[in-house]
């Protein structure tokens, strides 16, 4: 497990997939405003690809998020499109909606940087938020990400187009020593 401040980055476990599938994706708000492809039902028991994990996707790795204090599953937060040959890769992540507003996000995106720079090597992170993701446009930025510009009307979402922020965070003005005491602990 990986360890930041208050919450665990885990391996998927099978029974963290219809709570996450409850809380996070048969949301249709959303979902629609957290995944750039459009809302559809999931049959329970079918494989989906937002939330299954296959272990030889080297381009992408999903955890689970826990509470440190506990272990409680509260939400997901991916690592992907990573590129080893450019060093880039995108973050990802998704909180149960009682778990949101708790300084869980800026502490999953300071465990997602020491995965990507630390763990795999990257030079560049990157993330695309709907502008107006305060919450989600304010962990970035806690972490050292910059907003690189602005995807206008890039995001079909509920019957209208918004802007996407496009943010970017370099190795080297990353300054994980003002994060939260990162542990990692590979064990699983
Ligand atoms: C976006 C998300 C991951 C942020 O995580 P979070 O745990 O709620 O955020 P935090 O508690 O760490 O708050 C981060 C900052 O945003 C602020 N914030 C939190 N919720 C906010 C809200 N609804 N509106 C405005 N600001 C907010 C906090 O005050 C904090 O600011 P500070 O650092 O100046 O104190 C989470 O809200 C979430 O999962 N939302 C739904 C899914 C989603 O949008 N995913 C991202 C897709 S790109």
């Amino acid at each position: 497990m990986l360890r930041g401040g208050k919450v665990g980055l885990r391996a998927r476990h099978m029974d963290d997939i219809p709570v996450l599938r409850t809380e996070l994706y048969d949301d249709v708000v959303n979902g629609s405003r957290a995944d750039g492809r459009p809302w559809r039902p999931i049959t329970p028991g079918q494989e989906d690809s937002r939330l299954a994990v296959d272990d030889k996707e080297q381009s992408h790795v999903p955890f689970s998020v826990v509470e440190l204090d506990g272990g409680a599953l509260v939400g997901t937060a991916t690592l992907w499109s990573i590129d080893n040959h450019n060093r880039s890769a995108h973050i990802g992540l998704g909180l149960l909606p009682s778990a949101r507003g708790k300084g869980y996000g800026t502490d999953v995106v300071a465990v997602l940087c020491h995965y990507g720079f630390v763990v795999r090597g990257m030079q560049r992170l990157q993330i695309e938020t709907l502008s107006d993701n305060a919450a989600m446009l304010r962990s970035a930025e806690r972490n050292g990400f910059v907003r690189e510009g602005v995807l206008r009307s890039s995001a079909w979402v509920l019957g209208e187009f918004l802007d996407e922020v496009l943010l970017g965070l370099l190795v080297q003005d990353w300054k994980p020593d003002s994060k939260p005491d990162l542990k990692p602990d590979l064990k699983g």
